[in-house]
C-alpha cells in the first residue's frame, strides 16, 4: 500500500510555518517530556519509596504500576474530550493533571496517597500522549508534519533521560520527593503556554467556526492565502460518512486505518523497547558490570542515545519518508535482538562481552529512535479521519498502554522461566512479525496533507450507504 509520490504538488502541501507554528508544537511536546519523565524517573525513586513506607513486592508493583492503568484509561477517554471540548482544551486539563498528580505524589503522607497520585499522573499521561501528537499534526503544514510531530517523541526520550539524571542526583540525599515533585514545572510550562497557543484549524472547522480556523490558519503559515487549504478541510469533512460516533471505528474507512494504528500500537510495545527502558540497569548488570555506577552510567549511555536518534529521524522522516525508516528501524530491532539471545547464550559474563552487549543494547535503542518510537505516534496522528480522529487514535494509544503495561509486567518473570537469551529472541521474533506487518500495510503518508491521507481510504473503500 506504499504512496504514489508523483501526485501535483498543491499549495496547501506547499503551506509553510511561521514561528507560531513552532512554538505551539514546542509547548505541546512538553506533554511528551512529562510522559517521559514520568515514566522513567519511579525507577530510581523505588528504593527509596520502598524503604520509607516499608513497601511490600505487590506495593511496589502497583506503585509503578498504576501509571501505565491510568494511562491507558485516559488515553481512550481523552481521544473523545479531544474531539468534543477541543485539543487545545484538553491539553490546558492534561497541564492541569500532571501538576495535581506531582504534588500529590511529592507531598503523600501515606503509600496510598502516592498510589493516588501516581493514577493521577498516569491520567495526564494518557491524554498527553492521545492529544499531543493530534494537535501538532493538525496545526502543521505537510511537507513539516513528520518532525513536528516527532517533537512529540523526541520530548519523550528528553525526559527519559532527565529522569535517569535527576534519579542520579537525589540519589545520594534520597530525595525521592524531589525526583517526583520536580515534574511540576514542565506541567506548569506546558499549561501557561498553551493558555496563549490557538485551537488547531482542522477542530474548529470540524465544529464550524470557519472564520476562527482561517483566522487561525493565518496565523500559523504566516500567511494569508489560506483559502486552499481551508476549502480542503471543509470539503473532506462534507465527504465523510463517518458521523464521530465510537461504531464508526469499524465502518469500512476507517477499519484499515484502525488494524494499522492498532497493530502498531501492539508492536510498538511488544518488540520490548520498554524492557530496555524501565530495566536497563537490571539487564546491564546481568552482563557482569560489576559496579551499580557502571551500570548507571551506560544506562545514560542508552538514554542518550535514544535522544540523538530520534533527531535523526526527525531529520529524515520529511526526506526519506516514514516507511524507508520504519522498516529499516525494526530490521535493526530484529539483528540487534537476535545477537543479544546469542550473546547471552553464551553465559560468559564480563570483560568485552559485556561491552559489546552493552552496545548491543544501544543498537536495539538507536534502531527503535529512529523507526517505530516516533513513527508510531506519528502516523495515529495522521492516518484517521478528521470526523473520528481523536477517538481513533485515543484508541491507538490506549493499545500501546495496555501492551506497555503486559510487557512491562511479564519481564522479570519471563527472564527467569525462560532464560535472557530466549526471552531476546522472543522479542526479536515479535520484532519479524512487525517487520512483516510494517511492510504489508503501513502506508507513507510524507508531504501529503492530511486530507490527502483521508481521501485515499475513501478511493480504497468506495462509500457505502450509512
Ligand atoms: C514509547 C514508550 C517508550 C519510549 C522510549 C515511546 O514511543 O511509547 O513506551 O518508553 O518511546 O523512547
Amino acid at each position: 500500500m506504499a504512496a504514489d509520490s508523483t501526485s501535483a504538488v498543491s499549495p496547501a502541501e506547499q503551506a509553510g510555518s511561521s514561528t507560531y507554528v513552532y512554538l505551539a508544537a514546542f509547548f505541546a511536546a512538553l506533554g511528551g517530556l512529562l510522559f517521559g519523565y514520568d515514566t522513567g524517573v519511579i525507577s530510581g525513586a523505588l528504593l527509596f519509596i520502598r524503604q520509607q513506607f516499608g513497601l511490600s513486592t505487590f506495593r511496589q508493583e502497583l506503585v509503578v504500576s498504576v501509571v501505565l492503568v491510568g494511562a491507558a484509561i485516559a488515553a481512550l477517554g481523552g481521544g473523545r474530550l479531544a474531539d468534543r471540548f477541543g485539543r487545545r482544551a484538553t491539553l490546558l486539563l492534561t497541564a492541569a493533571i500532571f501538576v495535581v498528580g506531582a504534588v500529590l505524589c511529592a507531598a503523600a503522607p501515606t503509600a496510598g496517597l502516592l498510589v493516588a497520585g501516581r493514577v493521577i499522573v498516569g491520567l495526564g499521561i494518557g491524554l498527553s500522549s492521545t492529544t499531543v501528537p493530534l494537535y501538532i499534526s493538525e496545526i502543521s503544514p505537510a511537507k513539516a508534519r513528520g518532525w513536528q510531530v516527532s517533537l512529540f517523541q523526541l520530548a519523550i526520550t528528553v525526559g527519559i533521560l532527565a529522569a535517569y539524571i535527576v534519579d542520579y542526583a537525589f540519589s545520594g540525599s534520597q530525595s525521592w520527593r524531589w525526583m517526583l515533585g520536580l515534574a511540576v514545572v514542565p506541567g506548569l510550562v506546558l499549561g501557561i503556554g498553551m493558555f496563549f497557543m490557538p485551537e488547531t484549524p482542522r477542530w474548529l472547522a470540524r465544529r464550524g467556526r470557519p472564520e476562527q480556523a482561517r483566522r487561525v490558519l493565518e496565523k500559523v503559515r504566516g500567511s494569508a492565502d489560506v483559502t486552499e487549504e481551508l476549502q480542503e478541510i471543509e470539503a473532506t469533512l462534507a465527504a465523510s460518512q463517518e458521523r464521530g460516533r465510537w461504531a464508526d471505528l469499524w465502518s469500512p474507512t476507517v477499519r484499515p486505518a484502525l488494524l494499522i494504528g492498532t497493530g502498531l500500537a501492539m508492536f510498538q510495545q511488544i518488540t520490548g523497547i520498554n524492557t530496555v527502558i524501565y530495566y536497563a540497569p537490571t539487564i546491564i548488570r546481568s552482563t557482569g558490570i560489576p559496579s551499580a555506577s557502571g551500570a548507571i552510567l551506560a544506562t545514560a549511555g542508552i538514554g542518550l542515545v535514544n535522544v540523538l536518534m530520534t533527531v535523526v529521524s526527525m531529520w529524515l522522516i520529511d526526506r526519506i519518508g516514514r516507511r524507508p525508516l520504519l522498516l529499516a528501524g525494526t530490521g535493526g530491532m530484529v539483528i540487534t535482538m537476535g545477537a543479544l539471545g546469542l550473546l547471552f547464550r553464551t553465559h560468559v559474563n564480563g570483560g568485552s562481552l559485556a561491552t559489546l552487549e552493552v552496545v548491543l543494547l544501544m543498537s536495539y535503542v538507536a534502531s527503535f529512535a529512529v523507526g517505530l518510537g516516533p513513527i508510531f505516534w506519528l502516523l495515529i496522528s495522521e492516518i484517521y479521519p478528521l470526523k473520528i480522529r481523536g477517538e481513533a487514535e485515543g484508541t491507538a494509544a490506549a493499545t500501546n498502554w495496555v501492551f506497555n503495561f503486559l510487557v512491562s509486567l511479564t519481564f522479570l518473570t519471563l527472564v527467569q522461566v525462560m532464560g535472557a537469551s530466549d526471552s531476546f529472541w522472543l522479542y526479536g521474533l515479535l520484532s519479524v512479525a512487525g517487520w512483516i506487518f510494517c511492510y504489508a500495510l503501513v502506508p507513507e503518508t510524507k508531504g501529503r496533507t492530511l486530507e490527502e491521507i483521508e481521501a485515499t481510504w475513501h478511493k480504497t473503500h468506495p462509500r457505502t450507504a450509512s
